[in-house]
């Protein structure tokens, strides 16, 4: 048996199709907080189960006589979210799950300019020391966070740091190969760096957009106080703002840019382009 956590999740669905390419979806326990929002999951022959990082219990009954779990790192601050990761490895220490994989992130290092990237520095430590078989999975950007709307209204992509590179990946591709990583032998006390195939800035990715929209898309450097104060404005929470800002700077940084050819050996088959994601998105 297979079990995820933060299966309702827009990674974790994707994760979840990508199973039932490889496996029967009866072998997987898909968890969510509420499984009602699963419904359309269930109905396709996954198990499912209510898992929250706040109920040990909960852990527990999902962890119950699984070979393998995949923890999806959930979005608390960075305080609570270390003590929920913690609470599953040690859950899943205690149900004998037979290896855990873990959704890291790219550079997750304590010196990141990423406000979370310590909270995966933390779990990936935690996993390491806990004594079980793992597996670590750093993730880098989603092709998905590349919002559009703005740009499409006002020809304009204002952020900080774009000349900062990315080797942005999208959700299905990190899906694909997840499901390998979890439904084959071999990937034990492997950490994979799952990348897109090219790092490209924000120039790049508005000559992209502008050639696709036929019209004028330009990136422009914001200010760090700017978007800190757009954030703001919007109503974000400030951990959030403040995560943002800092993803901007790592990114400025360079911190995301190293193409890794993992992804895709993993998935079995090309990756995505960022030009591709952006005619479909
Ligand atoms: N690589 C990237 O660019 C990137 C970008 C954003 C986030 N992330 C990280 O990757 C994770 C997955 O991405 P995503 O796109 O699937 O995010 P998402 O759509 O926001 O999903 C987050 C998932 O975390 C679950 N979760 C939150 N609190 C939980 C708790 N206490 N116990 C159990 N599950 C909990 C949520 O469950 P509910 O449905 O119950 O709320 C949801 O399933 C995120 O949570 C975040 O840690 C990565």
């Amino acid at each position: 048996m297979i079990v995820i956590t933060g299966a309702s999740g827009q990674l974790g669905r994707q994760v979840a199709h990508a199973l039932a390419e490889r496996i029967s979806p009866t072998m997987v326990t898909l968890g969510a907080r509420d499984p009602g929002k699963i419904t359309d999951l269930a109905a396709k022959g996954f198990r499912t189960a209510a898992v929250d990082f706040d109920r040990p219990e909960s852990l527990a009954t999902a962890f119950a006589g699984a070979d393998t779990a995949l923890i999806i790192s959930g979005d608390a601050p960075s305080d609570i979210r270390i003590r929920q990761h913690r609470t599953a490895i040690d859950a899943a220490k205690i149900a004998g799950v037979g290896r855990v994989a873990y959704t890291s992130f790219t550079n997750a290092t304590p010196a990141s300019l990423f406000p979370f990237a310590a909270i995966h520095a933390d779990s990936e430590a935690y996993l390491k020391a806990s004594g079980l078989a793992y597996t670590i999975l750093r993730n880098n950007q989603y092709a998905e966070n590349l919002t559009l709307a703005a740009a499409k209204q006002t020809g304009l992509l204002a952020l900080p740091g774009i000349a900062g590179k990315v080797a942005y990946i999208s959700r299905a591709d990190l899906a694909a190969a997840t499901a390998a990583v979890l439904t084959q032998p071999g990937h034990e006390g492997k950490t994979y760096e799952l990348t897109g195939n090219e790092a490209l800035d924000l120039v790049a990715v508005a000559d992209m957009l502008a050639a696709q929209w036929g019209t004028p898309v330009r990136a422009q450097e914001a200010s760090l106080s700017d978007y800190d104060k757009a954030l703001s404005d919007r109503g974000l929470p400030p951990f959030v703002v403040a995560a943002l800002v800092g993803l901007r700077r790592a990114v400025a940084a360079g911190e995301y840019a190293t193409v890794h050819g993992d992804a895709q050996r993993l998935a079995g088959r090309p990756l995505e382009t960022v030009r591709a994601y952006l005619m479909r998105a």
